[in-house]
Parts: C-alpha cells; structure tokens; sequence
C-alpha cells in the first residue's frame, strides 16, 4: 500500500509514550514501586462543579425529543463561539464570534489546520518547542528553522531567512518562556512583510500571572493581518479527555483564495460534524464567572505545585517564569540517562529534554499537574535525590 509522502518521516517515538511506557516498564518490573508522574502535562482532575453541572444539564437534554441534539455546526454552537468572543472582549481584544471556530483540542486543531497549507513551506520555530509542531512540519515536508531560545530562555528574534509559518507558544511548553510584547511586534511585522501565517499557540495563557505579559497574539498590532490563534481547555479547564478548544481566524487574515476563516468554515463543512454537544456546554460553563474562579483555583494549585518542585532542584538549574505549569531544568548531559536515573532512585518520571528537539537536550522538564500530595512527596524525594 502507498502513503502519503512523509508519512514515515516522523521520528520513531513521540516523547509522551517514550514516557508512559518507559514507566509501565519499570511499575511491571518493580510492583512495589510508588511511581510519581511528572511527565506528560495531563491533569488529575476532576472537573469542577460547573462543568459538571453543564454537562449533566446537557445529556439530561438528550433524553427528549425536544432537546436532542443531532449533528450540531461543524464550526461550534453559537453559544460556545460567543462565550469565548466574550473572554477576549473582557480582556480587550476585540475578537468577533464568528471568527472563533471551536475544535477538538489543540493538537487536532493544528493538524486539521496544516492541511490547508501547500507542501515544502519554510517554518520557523523557536527551540526546545512541543514536539506536535516538528511532527507537523515533518508531514508537511516543511523545512524547518530552528531558532534556539535566547541564553536567559527568551524567546528569539525571527529568522533573517524568508519563512512562511511560525509557531509561537507561550508561556512556552516546555520551557516556560513568556513571548515579550516587542518580541512579539517584531514576529508580526516580519511575518507580515513576507505573507507568512503565525501559528500562536495559547493553550497555557491562563497559566500568566505576571503583570502585563501578553497572553494573546492580538495585544499586538498588526497580528490580525497574519495569525491563528489556538487555544484550549485541556489546561485550563481539565478537558484533556473531554476534548475541546477553539481556533481564533481573523476576518482579514486573506488567503490566495480569500479570507481565511471563509476557506476554513468551506472546509469544516465537508470535513467535520463538530464537537459534542454536551462538551461543548461544558466548556461554555468554563466560560462563565462561576467556571473561571474555579478553574482559576486549580490552576493556581498547578502553578504552586511547578513552585515547589523548583524549590527542590539545585539553585540555579531551573528556568521559571512563574507563568507556567511546567518547569525546565538544567539536568547535565544525556536527558534520557538522566530520565532513568531519577526512574531508578527516585521513581519519578520527568521528560527528556531531548524529546523537545536536539536543542533540549541537557534539560528535564517536571510537569506541575498533579496533586498538591503528589508534588509534595516529589519535592520531598528530590531533595534527597543527588542531582
Ligand atoms: C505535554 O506537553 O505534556 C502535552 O500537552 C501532552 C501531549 O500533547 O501529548
């Protein structure tokens, strides 16, 4: 059977499998073990409360005839699209509903998206970055530039080189780099000078606590005219098997074929059914005053635990914004030596930097979502731990 070209061009493991079955390897051979996961950026759960309620409302609906729901807009109820408008509304930025296109999450919102773009593009990334974007690139037989992260962890300029995509994540997974307001001119008036699209991904802006950082890509001038913006709820609101997110296209961001967001809604249309009715009133509920406070308590749990974890590593190993839920730390050499090593002694399960592109390696990075008991007992074994 034939496939795609670059379909086997992937890199043989994604980093968050290596992970998980590295240790099911290790909890099958030692069954005493107490493994502690600070790997994957998955959260504990549960969901809070008006979540919950939205949800059971929702499906409670489906029982009658009257509020069965059959297949729902490919491009997101009303509803969800205005509730998410309103957010950026309360923080300034003036998106529009009918520029809010809801998705299945982050992940399958960039895959769907990449599909629209010609083969063989040129995209900058700033390095170490989420490994989902190498992986699109590679499929697209995109050429990548890696541009490394700045010595202190900032971001870096963009490329002298032409590019047509970028991807700009921040707080950045893994590093935990905040994208500054003149960094991010400068990205939006060279993506704009060469016709380029910025993928802004937003997955983690709920997670800024510092005052006056940038949390959208629309706080910058001009970022109309050439970026998406991806966000979603799987860290905001504990949807990572719930499923939802939502993609911003501005109506003048323009295409060869017109705007944007029309060839994309052409596109949903033939290709999609949408998301769940039920999950999307849940996410609505995330939206609302009650949602927000609550979720905004267990990210700040999040934020406490990625605290603690830093107070454990040896001063000076660790980049920390304050701003993120992960933490990325200076681990010496072979990233996945030193997974194992912290497996053995410690049973507790980091990433490798190196899973985050060649440029990560020398760096672990801990992820902040688990419970406030979890983090302790990490802190409490990483002290003891000679790193
Ligand atoms: C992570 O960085 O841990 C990711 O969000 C997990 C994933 O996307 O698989």
């Amino acid at each position: 059977m034939k496939l795609r070209k670059n379909a086997l061009s992937l890199s043989e493991n994604y980093i968050f499998s290596w992970c998980a079955e590295e240790g099911r390897q290790y909890a099958a051979a030692h069954p005493e073990a107490q493994l502690l996961s600070l790997a994957v950026g998955d959260v504990p759960g549960p969901l809070c409360r008006p979540v919950l309620d939205a949800l059971q409302r929702a499906l409670d609906e489906q029982a009658a005839a009257s509020g069965f729901r059959g297949y729902g807009p490919a491009e997101g109820y009303p509803f969800l699209r205005r509730a998410i408008a309103e957010d950026y509304q309360r923080r300034g930025i003036a998106v529009q509903q009918q520029e809010v296109f809801i998705t299945h999450g982050a992940k399958d919102a960039l895959a769907d998206l990449l599909r629209v773009l010609p083969d063989g593009l040129a995209a900058a990334i700033p390095m170490p970055c989420y490994p989902v974007y190498r992986d699109l690139c590679a499929l697209l037989g995109a050429k990548v530039l890696p541009l490394a992260m700045q010595p202190d962890g900032g971001f870096p300029p963009p490329p002298d080189a032409p590019f047509d995509l970028c991807f700009l994540c921040s707080p950045c997974n893994p590093t935990g780099a905040l994208l500054s307001r003149r960094r991010a001119e400068q990205w939006v008036q060279a993506a704009r000078r060469q016709g380029a699209l910025i993928l802004f991904d937003a997955a983690y802006e709920a997670y800024v606590r510092q005052p006056g950082a940038l949390r959208s890509i629309y706080e910058t001038k001009g970022a109309r005219d050439c970026a998406v913006e991806v966000g979603s709820l799987s860290k905001t609101a504990g949807f990572t098997g719930l499923r939802c997110g939502h993609l911003v296209i501005p109506q003048q961001l323009k295409t060869e074929g017109g705007p944007l967001a029309a060839v994309w809604d052409r596109l949903l249309q033939s290709f999609s059914n949408g998301v769940p009715y039920p999950v999307q009133r849940g996410a609505e509920a995330a939206y609302s005053a009650a949602g927000r406070e609550a979720c905004r308590t267990q990210i700040d749990q999040f934020l406490q635990n990625t605290a603690l974890l830093a107070s454990a590593l040896p001063a000076g190993s660790v980049l920390q914004s304050g701003s993120s839920p992960y933490l990325w730390f200076r681990c010496g050499g072979d990233s996945r030596a030193f997974f194992r090593r912290l497996l053995e002694r410690c049973q507790i399960l980091c990433t490798p930097g190196i899973g985050f592109g060649d440029e990560g390696e020398g760096f672990c990075r801990f992820s902040g979502f688990c419970s406030e008991q979890q983090a302790q007992r990490a802190a409490v074994r990483l002290r003891q731990f000679d790193f």
